[in-house]
């Protein structure tokens, strides 16, 4: 390790805090009742989602870095020397790491993200271990367009790179409007890198959503246990069940959380009533083929320059470039 050549300068763009109450008191007041997946992660729920990445029916994390492991020289090649790196969300796991390790001489490096203390821990430890690479961390929601700070060396092009399947967390209209605003904040000649998870046989992807240790199903309920400690709300959380189905139609994962019971549920002093079976929504996990990832990626103007993806086809990572409006 050597100290970083470059001081961190914090780009930070004030993202309005979650009104989780409104927010919450909203989606039980809707008919179905829905909630958002961006309550799962508290601190106790970001700590069940790297177990969830490490259970053996959760193929989506392992293959996508088995695709990169595999790919790298190739994905780096074809993204060109003097990237700067925007990343959305604040990563430093090892896939962020590979690709500034082999990416040909990055000049920076910025990720996008919401929680300060997840954004200045993430660029505290890759400068640390990058001191060539200027760290530009911004504090903002990358579902809002915005202008991204400039490296102090020339860069050649960005290249926003989302990882994971997160685009899968989005239902087509949300994640074409994001392609969108990536498409905006490339520039000209940027590109983005792209995690996608690719459709395939159901009861696959139905086992990654409902691991034997019930890891996935203690993460969906966290929501109400944070929603208890959060909001004085009194759900009991033996009388709601993790749900998670793959619709064929829609090609994609519906978690719900579902009563087990007639009951109520109390907060700020407005009772919520869930009768059996009834099931609110909480998330969404969208796969993709590849024609119908090309397809949402022209929705946005994008086009699919490349495809790097594991002998089984399980997971893509895809490279995306402006394709005329
Ligand atoms: C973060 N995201 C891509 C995960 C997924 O696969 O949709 C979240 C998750 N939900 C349940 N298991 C994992």
């Amino acid at each position: 390790m050597s100290s970083p050549a470059y001081a961190v300068r914090l780009h930070d763009l004030h993202p309005s805090p979650d009104d989780i109450r409104g927010d919450v008191l909203d989606g039980l007041s809707r008919q179905p009742k829905r909630l958002s997946s961006k309550y799962f992660y508290d601190a106790h729920g970001s700590a069940l989602f790297e177990q969830i990445c490490e259970q053996p029916e959760y193929y989506l994390t392992r293959t996508e870095l088995a695709i990169m492991r595999a790919h790298i020289g190739d994905i780096a090649r074809a993204l060109g020397p003097r990237v700067e790196l925007v990343e959305y969300g604040s990563g430093s796991g090892i896939k962020t790491r590979m690709l500034l390790q082999h990416l040909d001489d990055p000049v920076g490096y910025v990720p996008v993200e919401i929680s300060r203390s997840a954004l200045m821990a993430s660029v505290e430890r890759l400068g640390q271990m990058f001191a060539n690479v200027e760290m530009l961390p911004v504090c903002a929601d990358f579902t809002e367009a915005m202008t991204l700070p400039r490296p102090s060396r020339a860069r050649e092009r960005a290249v926003i790179y989302f990882p994971g399947s997160t685009i899968g967390n989005f239902d087509a209209r949300d994640a074409a409007a994001l392609l969108r605003i990536m498409r905006a904040e490339m520039g000209e000649d940027g590109a983005a890198l792209i995690g996608v998870d690719l459709v395939k046989e159901p009861a696959v992807i139905e086992a990654a959503y409902n691991d034997k240790a019930g890891i996935t199903a203690a993460f969906t309920l966290n929501m109400l246990r944070r929603f208890n400690d959060e909001l004085g709300a009194d759900f009991d959380l033996d009388g709601f069940r993790h749900r998670a189905q793959f619709n064929p139609m829609a090609e994609r994962i519906e978690t719900h959380i579902v009563s087990q019971r007639f009951q109520d549920v109390h907060i700020d002093g407005r009772t919520f009533h869930f009768e059996p079976n009834e099931a609110m929504l909480v998330e969404y996990s969208c796969k993709y083929s590849q024609a119908s990832f090309a397809r949402l990626a022209a929705r946005a103007s994008l086009r699919v320059t490349h495809s790097w993806t594991d002998p089984e086809r399980m997971f893509a990572l895809q490279c995306l470039e402006r394709a005329p409006e």
